[in-house]
């Protein structure tokens, strides 16, 4: 039964934008509306599982019944995920900033008179997916699941990215502007179990998280 195929399993969800601050009022952030992450934290706790729902910038709240954690940047949402550790499964939806500014000012950068701008020295952040993907045995939650947002070479990008960050399945999306897969209520996925991409019809995002909720279940051995 379908509400409870994954009743005693625990996930991690990340989900919408990190936020890396420049100073206390400024921040670099990104467009993730969170709605495909949000999908997926609903599907997998309508099976029944114990989810822990990380989670950025988001258009939507978190689904009611989840461990709802809020973070800001991405060194937040890192620690986070780690502290949730262990989990049966963990899945990657969150827009992670790659970098960001090396010193975030404890005050409001002043605007200069003279008309010169600051310029923001840039660090990298960590790969949140990546760190857990490559946990040891008895730590690596047993499903680790990323995304990929594309706007060119699809599929190439997506089979090196999955290889690159050792995660067990890949859900690849293009997100170039006329799609309006940002922040929009459609998605369209490619699909990669192994380097074979399977092409999903475009569908609602509540649409890809119950279809990656049906895959997740019979995973875990429960159809
Ligand atoms: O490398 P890229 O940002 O394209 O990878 C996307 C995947 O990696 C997504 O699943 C995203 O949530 C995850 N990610 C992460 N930590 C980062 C960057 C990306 O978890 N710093």
């Amino acid at each position: 039964e379908k509400g409870q195929s994954l009743k005693g399993k625990h996930f991690i969800v990340t989900s919408g934008g990190t936020r890396e601050p420049i100073d206390p009022v400024r921040y670099i952030s990104n467009a993730s509306s969170g709605k495909q992450g949000t999908a997926i934290a609903q599907s997998l706790l309508n099976r029944g599982a114990k989810v822990s729902f990380i989670y950025g910038a988001s258009d939507v709240p978190p689904p009611a019944g989840v461990d709802a954690i809020a973070i800001g940047s991405a060194q937040d949402m890192y620690d986070a995920v780690h502290r949730a550790l262990p989990a049966d499964g963990a899945i990657f939806c969150a827009a992670v900033a790659d970098w960001r500014p090396k010193q975030a000012g404890a005050e409001k950068i002043k605007k200069k008179h003279d008309g010169t701008t600051p310029s923001i020295e840039m660090v990298l952040n960590p790969d949140i997916l990546k760190s857990v993907a490559e946990l040891d045995q008895t730590k690596r939650p047993a499903l680790v699941v990323g995304f990929a947002a594309e706007t060119e070479n699809l599929v190439e990008h997506a089979r090196a990215k999955r290889q690159r960050k050792g995660c067990d399945w890949l859900l690849a999306n293009d997100v170039s502007p006329e799609t309006g897969t940002f922040g929009g209520d459609q998605n369209k996925i490619t699909f990669f179990a192994s380097d074979q991409p399977e092409d999903w019809p475009k569908m609602s995002k509540s649409g890809v998280a119950e279809k990656l909720a049906d895959a997740i279940s019979k995973h875990f051995g429960d159809a």
